[in-house]
């Protein structure tokens, strides 16, 4: 049976690699819907975080993962073309999710695989009508491993640091180079080496090095690759 529903893009890598810009950009060129799983993970860690729970309890963080699923207590909203605004219980916390201690939280949370139970069907539903770009570390591997077109874009661990400095910097953030060096490295080790959906590439994913190369090239290429698909 031919499917109808529309494609599904994935877009996977380790940190600072260069995913929400592209992704947000293919989203909008094709008219998608983007899908942050990343920031599903941040919103757990900061839920986590005001409720006092240690991000190394894996149970206390699953029920606080069902707690927000069952109750839709996490929305996004994105106006074409505009940034995502990320809320929890009603309140935005784009910003909250951003620091480098929740990006660290966010590591920690999602090697628990209670806490990737808890979160993966939400991310499969959001999916599942088509018309999604979702990026993140397993959406091609193990969120949605029927994807139409996956990609696993790759950066040098320096550049990716580069990148997230001068990202947090323009948000008057106080950041220190090695310290960010030094978060990108940890964040490689915990996201590559955990035992539940660790990141990794996935055998027919299309790769994208993106060290030294314009954003701007980087969609093109991506965007090229997308047309190639089979016409629904
Ligand atoms: O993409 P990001 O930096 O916002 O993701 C934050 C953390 O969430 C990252 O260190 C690993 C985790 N994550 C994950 O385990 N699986 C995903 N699909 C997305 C993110």
């Amino acid at each position: 049976m031919v499917s109808t529903r529309l494609p599904v893009l994935t877009i996977d890598g380790p940190a600072g690699a260069g995913k929400s810009t592209v992704a947000r950009a293919l989203a909008d060129r094709l008219g998608f819907v983007y899908l942050d799983t990343g920031a599903i993970y941040r919103t757990v860690a900061l839920a986590a975080t005001r409720a006092s729970v240690d991000w190394s309890d894996a149970d206390a963080v699953a029920a606080i993962a069902h707690d927000i699923v069952q109750h839709g207590k996490l929305r996004f909203d994105r106006p074409p073309g505009g940034t995502q605004r990320v809320f929890l219980d009603g309140v935005d916390v784009s910003e909250a999710i951003r620091t480098p201690e929740v990006s660290s939280g966010a590591s920690t949370v999602s090697a628990h695989a209670p806490v990737r139970a808890a979160l993966l069907l939400l991310q499969r539903d959001i999916a599942a009508v088509g018309g999604v770009v979702m990026e993140g570390r397993d959406t091609g591997t193990v969120v949605f491993p029927d994807a139409d077109i996956k990609f696993f874009m790759i950066a040098s661990p320096e550049e990716r640091a580069r990148r997230r400095y001068e990202e947090l910097k323009a948000k008057g953030m106080q950041v220190d180079m090695q310290a960010t060096l030094d978060e990108i490295i940890e964040r490689d080790r915990r996201d590559t080496q955990r035992a539940t959906a660790p990141l990794r590439r996935a055998d027919d994913a299309v790769d994208v090095e993106t060290t030294g190369v314009p954003v701007a090239d980087v969609i093109e290429f991506m965007a090229r690759r997308i047309e190639q698909l089979p016409k629904r």
